[in-house]
């Protein structure tokens, strides 16, 4: 390995494959041992365009796919983005060709992840995606690699940066979502169409990866439950806070006895817990481990320099002459044990409520909650300034999810009630 150079083909030269060329011409020696890589071909959409790097002295590919498929390199770096289209053919084309595969595509690898693991597998060649969750922290090696020799039992993070700098700025200025998130567009931290971010969907891609390297199963986007941060108010972040909680958007995965538990949505944890101070843009990370006990990191979830850090750190394996399963298993091994839907879990809950203030509501709630053989853990009633009725907010102790839900349906139904109630999770980790 040690005199080598390593040709790369690199499709993509936006935030991230700038950031690659950037750091490969600052250190092109980077990887171990001294092997030396070389960009031996640049594809993009628009081949004149003003760029974060200089490109005008490396060969221009107009097809991704030909680059791909180009024998010229030896290695193929995937940094264009998108599940389907260029990315994915592009991606397709280099593996049939017997060539090792980096990318930082999250959506990609969190849909056809087990086809493309396949494919690799065929060929028995390296498909790498370090930089698709977390940007430049290490959260795939983290679980792929260092955690082997555990049994995890849960992975939970904050794994994006724009919905985590949306709540952050939402408490720390007591400004509403839309104000907060206008002003995250103006300052770059927020795409034009946010859905992606605050949807939950990106998050969701993220977990789907994770899920699949702590638990064994296929990535499977379509089984992960998906509630974005659009509808969390000033309200529920201030009650919450009261009650000693912080809000954020917590993207979870869970091992129970018929499979993995994924989810993305807004949830409420103790104001000391090491995931409710990561705060703005950062991207954190705890898991849970039988025999490691429970680990925490945090870091940069996205920008040039992380991100193509991460990328780089995959070429590095590469050259090293990785060679371990694309996740935990082999892909025909990981499509037998898709993720599940925890209906019958328990579950700690936030129930805020706006209630007339009249005698006799908090009773109806308590009994609501008994009978289902719900048990309360804290409660507040608050008056505030804004609106009608009175907010009143308490958690559960953990009860069945089914038990909650049919509660949450009745007290829904009292006459006292104002507003539908608003119910988030209570992160138990
Ligand atoms: N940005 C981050 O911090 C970050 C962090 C972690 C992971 N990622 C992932 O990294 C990947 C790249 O993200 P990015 O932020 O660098 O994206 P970006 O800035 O939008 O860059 C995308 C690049 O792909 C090129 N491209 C788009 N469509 C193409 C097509 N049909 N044919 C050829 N080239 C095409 C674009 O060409 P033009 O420049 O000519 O338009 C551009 O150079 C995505 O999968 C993303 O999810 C990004």
């Amino acid at each position: 390995m040690t005199d080598k150079t390593w040709r790369v083909g690199l499709a993509g030269l936006g935030t991230v494959g700038a950031g690659l060329v950037r750091l490969l011409g600052e250190d092109p020696h980077f990887a171990p041992a001294g092997a030396r890589v070389e960009i031996t071909g640049v594809s993009a959409r628009r081949r004149n365009a003003a760029r974060e790097a200089d490109v005008s002295a490396l060969p221009w590919f107009d097809d991704p796919v030909e680059l791909a498929k180009d024998p010229g390199n030896d290695i193929f770096v995937e940094l264009i983005g998108g599940s389907e289209g260029v990315a994915r053919v592009a991606v397709e084309a280099a593996l049939a060709a017997g060539k090792p595969v980096v990318t930082a595509n999250k959506a990609l690898i969190a849909s056809h992840g087990v086809e493309l693991a396949a494919m690799a597998e065929a060929k028995g060649v390296p498909l790498l995606f370090e930089a698709a969750v977390m940007g430049g922290t290490p959260a795939v090696k983290f679980v792929r690699e260092a955690l082997v020799g555990d049994e995890i039992g849960a992975v939970a993070g904050i794994l994006n940066g724009t919905s985590n700098f949306i709540l952050s700025q939402m408490e720390s200025t007591g400004q509403a979502f839309a104000q907060v998130l206008a002003e995250a567009q103006r300052l770059g931290y927020a795409e034009a169409d946010p859905t992606t971010d605050i949807g939950g969907f990106d998050a969701a891609h993220k977990i789907a990866i994770l899920a699949a390297l702590a638990f064994d199963c296929a990535p499977t986007l379509e089984a992960v439950e998906i509630e974005g941060i659009e509808d969390v108010s000033l309200l529920d972040i201030r009650l919450a806070r009261d009650l000693g909680y912080r809000i954020k958007q917590l993207a979870m995965a869970t091992h129970t006895p018929s499979g993995a538990w994924v989810r993305v949505h807004p949830a409420l944890l103790p104001l000391d817990h090491p995931l409710a101070q990561a705060d703005g843009a950062l991207n954190a990370l705890f898991i849970e481990g039988r025999r490691i006990g429970r680990m925490f990191i945090q870091g940069a979830g996205a920008g040039a320099g992380p991100t193509a850090t991460a990328v780089a750190a995959d070429i590095a394996d590469i050259m090293a002459g990785a060679r371990r399963p694309v996740f935990q298993r082999a892909a025909s091994q990981l499509l037998a044990r898709a993720p599940v839907t925890a209906h019958g879990a328990l579950e700690k809950v936030y129930l805020r409520l706006i209630v007339r203030d009249e005698p006799g509501v908090i009773a109806a709630v308590s009994e609501t909650l008994a009978e289902a053989g719900v048990s309360i853990d804290s409660f507040l009633q608050k008056h505030v300034d804004e609106g009608p009725g009175v907010p009143m907010v308490l958690t559960t102790h953990p009860a069945p999810s089914s038990a909650i839900s049919a509660a949450i349906e009745r007290i829904g139904l009292l006459p006292a009630l104002m507003a539908p109630p608003r119910r988030m999770p209570v992160a138990r980790i």
